[in-house]
């Protein structure tokens, strides 16, 4: 089974081709092509939700074609359609369901709406046995717009267990970034910044900066980003005349990602202390910061030796649509009704603030 992903929810216009391996039944990535804005939105600081949209509608056939040119497919090979169909920018996500639809129809192939959430956990399981996943599950799902912690007692069950309660953390990356006046988007930049200052940390003594780590002793599970970030901006208003040295940035961005990075780890050990899952996954965008990856896994060995921990492959961290065809391929596994999805192109929905299917 042949399976086309399509995804256009922000800011990078995606398509990415997975099958079914015969011999090894394993869910393998044929293409995975991304097309990134980032340049023009960097401009502004942030996506541009109309600009987002336009760009998509320039590039949406062309990466569609290349996704099937990579994987060495034919239009007539495809058995399946999958689209983000929320949440995300409404102007984004409209160009990628309009174009699954007008293909789905067309090409008479049924269409499968995804949960980018959805497809950021499935994320983890491409390029592997999609029968051997433990469960229970928890996953911290870590982006631009969502910072939760996910347990999944099966496929395609969700309770979320712990939230933000006000910005995610990859907000508060972007944000922090742009107070250092680093640019968009701002995990990839922090990240490096924070990266130079811990080597450099190890050479001499600097100044004691410490942030507050938010909720960090809180008996629930949820989570607060937007206090770190007023701190870092009142901390830099007040020290504004350094912003000129180069390691006073690194500094700054190392100690937030210091805070932000210790109360993610923290809640994930507490909440599966709570509910005991045989693994633990990562998710979304900020789930390319190395320093989080090390120390949870650090954090999993020395308090949870038993559960299983594997980092997820950094190419389907990011956006894509490898992550929403390979969700889509679990959808289809637990409903077989080829007619169902065989009318989405007619019925399917695109929602801004589609809400992850619970239990
Ligand atoms: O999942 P994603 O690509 O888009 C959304 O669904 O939001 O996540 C984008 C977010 C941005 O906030 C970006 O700054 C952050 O992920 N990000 C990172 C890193 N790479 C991307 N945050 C921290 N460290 C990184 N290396
Ligand atoms: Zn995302």
């Amino acid at each position: 089974m042949n399976i086309l992903g399509i995804e256009t929810s922000c800011d990078e216009t995606a398509a990415a081709i997975i099958t079914i391996e015969k011999e090894t039944g394993i869910l393998k990535s044929l293409s995975n092509i991304v097309s990134s804005q980032i340049d023009l939105h960097a401009v502004w600081g942030g996506v541009v939700p109309n600009l987002a949209a336009r760009e998509h509608l320039r590039n949406i056939l062309s990466v569609i074609e290349a996704s099937l040119a990579e994987a060495k497919l034919h239009k007539e090979d495809i058995d399946l359609i999958a689209v983000t169909n929320g949440p995300g920018l409404i102007p984004a996500l409209l160009v990628g369901t309009s174009t699954a639809k007008a293909i789905a129809y067309v090409w008479k192939k049924p269409l499968i709406g995804i949960h980018h959430i959805e497809g950021h956990i499935y994320a983890n399981f491409v390029n592997k046995d999609p029968e051997k996943i433990e469960f229970p599950l928890l996953c911290l799902v870590v982006s631009g717009g969502h910072t939760q912690l996910v347990l999944m007692q099966k496929n395609l069950t969700y309770e979320i267990i712990g939230q933000t309660q006000d910005d995610a953390v990859g907000e508060a990356f972007d944000k922090v970034a742009r107070i250092l006046g680093l640019g968009y988007p701002g995990g990839p930049i922090i990240s490096k910044m924070a990266d130079k200052f811990a080597e450099l940390k190890k050479t001499g003594q600097f100044p004691d900066i410490h942030f507050p780590r938010p909720m960090l002793n809180s008996p629930n599970l949820d989570f607060s980003f937007s206090g770190l970030k007023t701190a870092v901006l009142y901390f830099v208003k007040k020290n504004e005349q350094k912003l000129k040295d180069e390691i006073f940035i690194q500094q700054v961005a190392y100690e937030f990602q210091q805070a932000a990075i210790e109360v993610l780890v923290a809640k994930t050990i507490q909440a599966a202390k709570l509910h005991a899952p045989k693994r633990i996954l990562l998710a979304g965008g900020v789930s390319a910061n190395t320093q989080l990856q090390n120390n949870l896994q650090n954090a999993i060995k020395k308090e949870l030796p038993e559960v299983h921990y594997e980092l997820l492959d950094n190419t389907y961290s990011l956006d894509n649509a490898t992550m929403i065809a390979a969700a889509a391929f679990f959808r289809h596994q637990a409903n077989r009704q080829e007619n169902a999805w065989l009318s989405n192109w007619r019925s399917l929905s695109t929602e801004a603030n589609l809400k992850l299917s619970q239990k």
